[in-house]
């Protein structure tokens, strides 16, 4: 779909993702099993080449995941990771045993500050637990990853060390993790060419880099190893991860296939899911880009001032160096109308990355279509989205909005009538607030008599215009445990208030899951 025979003849860059793993450990943002098989799917579309799933040992919850994964999905290497040991490698190959050509990701760390500090090891034990523990994994599969974390504050010798005695172990991708975000791309690029000359078997292997980006350097220096001759790059949709984030996928792969004139490889992920994943992604953690965000930012392909106007009128490249259609972007285009049939909503769902649903599935969010239609004059790409997430993605609901009522304006105080439907029983009530959404809240949590707090709010509009729905984000805590909620509707007061049932449904489902798995 993206790649012309050109392309096809420069050397291929494997395409690791890790939003499941690396992406997930980001603060607030994890993800429910049937929500990181959703993204899953969208990532076999993407044509990634290697998905970690997770980390099995951390946690049963982990460990079911990432077995969803193995078990179900093809046509892709599924990774789970494990430290270097036996009990973590065993968990690995058990969650991972039934995928196709699955991956141990092992790792352990080279720099003498995690040496001393934390794994309280010499350089000698490290070695030999690297090597054993490749070992023991390459007895369950030929496709097995060694990481060198902080590789990039590492003696450098010490790591082509490593990185020889674990090939000759077994491993056939080594990977050069920038784990604190701490190198500059001529520093790294310089740092993977002297590995790739100082490393005996090198060859034998793929050379991989893992970059965080404290410095906001990670695309860069994941470029500048490309160019040094690593065929690995691991990263996440958005950017997503520990503290600035890992390596944003759709920026590594878009300045490949935008400047493929000075850096002569290609990747093989199918671009125009590049939009609709991230949007996934968003909508699924709760973390949206900033609008400037290169690629995937509401802004990045908006022209504002008027002599970029002009130009764009006159020839698109004059400011465009990339096409918006690339990256499957069609917003600004209206998409169907309330008298779009069953058939055509089924074809634009397909290409927002939902094309497995069941009939069943296809209905609700029919009807979820039609209705909204109804109100709302014109209908886009978004709005199908906000309606396939609140259908598709979502997690069992104890607490369904029945009806809302809301009153306000600048003489009256404001209120709420709340009715919902709680395990299948009808309750309702109403109450006062500050505000319109406030009194809804109010009203709610007495309803379903939570001891959550709220610790975040926003609200923003989906597409342009005063009949735009409305899309509202929460966060909310309880016991220790975040999670956020989403809602959309054209009027916000409802957005708000499913927003915050959502959320609360999450910790109802945590909870739930907590107990039945002890
Ligand atoms: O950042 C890091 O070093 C990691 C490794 C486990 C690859 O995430
Ligand atoms: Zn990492």
């Amino acid at each position: 779909m993206t790649n012309g025979n050109v392309a096809a003849e420069r050397e291929k860059v494997f395409i690791f993702d890790t939003t499941l793993r690396d992406g997930e450990q980001s603060p607030g943002a994890s993800m429910n099993m049937q929500e990181k098989f959703r993204l899953a799917q969208q990532l076999v579309k993407l044509q990634v080449d290697v998905i970690e799933a997770g980390f099995p040992v951390a946690s049963v919850g982990d460990f079911d995941c990432v077995k969803n994964i193995a078990d179900n999905i093809t046509g892709v290497q599924v990774a789970a990771l494990a430290r270097a040991n036996q009990k973590d490698i065993d968990t690995a190959w058990e969650a991972l045993k039934k995928g196709d050509n699955p991956r141990i990701h092992t790792f352990l760390a080279t720099s003498d500050i995690h040496l001393q500090h934390k794994l309280r090891m010499s350089r000698e034990q490290m070695l030999e637990l690297a090597v054993a523990s490749v070992r023991h994994a390459a007895k369950y599969t030929a496709n097995v990853e060694f990481s060198a974390e902080d590789a990039s504050r590492s003696d450098l010798d010490f790591v082509c060390r490593v990185f020889e005695a674990v090939i000759a172990a077994g491993a056939t991708t080594v990977n050069f993790p920038d784990t604190t975000g701490y190198a500059l791309p001529d520093e790294f690029g310089a740092k993977i060419a002297y590995l790739m000359e100082n490393t005996a078997n090198i060859h034998k292997a793929v050379v991989s880099v893992h970059c965080h980006n404290d410095l906001g350097l990670a695309v860069a220096n994941s470029l500048a190893a490309i160019k040094a001759g690593a065929r690995q790059v691991e990263a996440t949709i958005n950017g997503l991860g520990e503290r600035a984030g890992n390596t944003a996928m759709e920026e590594v792969v878009m300045a490949l296939r935008t400047r493929a004139d000075q850096i002569n490889v290609r990747t093989d992920i199918v671009t125009e899911y590049i939009h609709a994943s991230s949007r996934m992604v968003s909508s699924i953690t709760g973390i949206m880009v900033q609008p400037n965000k290169a690629i995937v930012g509401a802004n990045a392909f908006a022209h504002e001032s008027g002599i970029h106007q002009d130009g764009m009128l006159k020839e698109r490249t004059t400011y465009e160096i990339m096409n918006p259609c690339d990256i499957g972007l069609t917003s600004g285009n209206l998409v169907l109308g309330k008298h779009s049939g069953r058939h055509a909503l089924k074809e634009r769902v397909k290409t927002l990355g939902y094309d497995n649903l069941t009939d069943e599935e296809l209905n609700r969010v029919f009807h979820r279509f039609k209705g909204l239609a109804d109100v709302k004059k014109e209908m886009f790409d978004e709005d199908l989205e906000a309606i396939l997430l609140d259908e598709i993605v979502r997690i069992p609901e104890t607490y369904q909005l029945l009806s809302l009522g809301a009153m306000s304006g600048n003489k009256t105080m404001p209120t709420s009538a709340v009715k919902l439907l709680v395990e299948g029983k009808e309750v309702q009530d109403a109450g006062l607030g500050v505000g319109p959404i406030d009194s809804a809240f109010r009203t709610i949590a007495k309803l379903t008599g939570t001891t959550s707090k709220l610790l975040y709010f926003a609200v923003s509009s989906i597409t342009g215009g005063t009949d735009a729905q409305g899309e509202v984000m929460v966060r909310v805590e309880d016991e220790g445990k975040i999670v956020i909620g989403q809602g959309a509707d054209p009027d916000i007061i409802t957005a708000s208030a499913k927003a915050y049932l959502n959320a609360l449904n999450r910790l109802v489902y945590l909870k739930k899951e907590r107990i039945s798995k002890g």
